[in-house]
């Protein structure tokens, strides 16, 4: 029977699959992000046969090194920047991650932080909770109408996709595209337009929603000299990885009025905040919880299990990394 360490406690579901398999499942006590060095300790207390790991833990040579019995790191997120490819590769480390599974969620909070934005929410919110409100006012908290307007969508995968299509469907927005590759589909199901650079969707949308993977070629994706393509009047929404965007390039944009406001969930030093940030009134942020559904976060925790249990059957798990 093999041993599974897991970095975070994660929802009962897949932990109690692994131990009905028969395996010895180690939960870390710690109830936060173990820092790199306590991440090796832990994993060197046993010979561990299999890992799972969140998107806060950084996996790399050193930590394979730490404990080389263990073959398959299980990535408990979609996005897996936080795993060095190459040294896994070297290592001859398979790794899986949770795909589909968040996409809905992660579609769903993504329309939501652009509605919170544009009709302005949890601003008013606070204003109303602090006790100012002295009665209805023709232009008091004046938001934007998503209801024709263009959404720009950078990276159509199944989440941009499923964002693109919610707001087409759900609110009569014309959806324009930047992808690696056309995708016929958004044509097709969306009416999309595809666009061959970032910065024509960046002249022309109202809403600019990411939904890339974090690579070294995205890092910075949205640097300052982008930001200032945007039209005064658009609006950023990012749920996809933090350093996307150059986060003091941001604020200075939101600053003097370059763009109207964003909506973040994700930021490029978390949990840190850029400075200057949370004191903006045209932001609207959130800590990375864009797939933080019940529904979602067990399914997660059961493909993670099932994906160790086909890797310890011999079997390649469903949602491996391809490097
Ligand atoms: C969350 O950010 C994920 O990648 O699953
Ligand atoms: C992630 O699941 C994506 O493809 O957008």
């Amino acid at each position: 029977m093999a041993l599974i360490y897991v970095t975070r406690h994660i929802p009962d579901i897949g932990i109690n699959l692994l131990r009905a398999a028969g395996h010895t499942v180690d939960v870390s006590i710690k109830n936060g992000v173990l820092t790199p060095e306590e991440l090796k300790k832990a994993l060197s207390q046993k010979p561990y046969d299999a890992v799972v790991t969140l998107l806060t833990d950084t996996v790399n040579k050193e930590v394979f090194d730490t404990v080389p019995t263990a073959k398959i790191f299980a990535n408990y997120a979609v996005g897996y920047n936080n795993i060095s490819l190459p040294d896994a590769v070297a290592a001859q480390v398979t790794i899986t991650n949770t795909p589909g599974v968040l996409t809905d969620t992660v579609a769903e909070f993504t329309i939501a932080l652009m509605l919170a934005l544009t009709k302005r929410i949890p601003e008013s919110e606070v204003f109303l909770r602090a006790g100012k409100y002295a009665g209805w006012a023709p232009e008091l908290f004046l938001g934007s109408d998503l209801k024709g307007k263009t959404l720009g969508i950078l990276g159509a995968g199944r989440i941009g996709y499923e964002v693109a299509r919610r707001a087409h469907f759900g609110f009569d927005m014309n959806i324009m595209y930047n992808d690696i590759q056309q995708l016929p589909v958004l044509e097709k199901d969306l009416g999309a337009t595809f666009v061959a650079t970032i910065e024509e969707v960046l002249r022309n949308a109202d809403v600019v929603s990411i939904h890339v993977p974090l690579l070294p070629e995205t890092t910075h994706l949205l640097n300052a000299e982008r930001l200032a393509l945007m039209k005064p009047s658009a609006y950023l929404i990012n749920t996809s990885r933090g350093p996307v965007i150059d986060e003091d390039a941001l604020v200075e944009a939101l600053k003097s009025g370059l763009i109207k406001g964003a909506g973040l969930d994700v930021f490029e030093h978390e949990p840190a905040l850029a400075s200057g940030l949370r004191e903006l009134s045209n932001v609207v942020i959130t800590p990375h919880i864009a797939s933080a559904s019940e529904e979602t976060r067990n399914k997660m925790s059961e493909i993670v299990a099932r994906d160790v249990l086909d890797f310890l059957n011999g079997e390649v798990p469903e949602h491996t990394v391809q490097a």
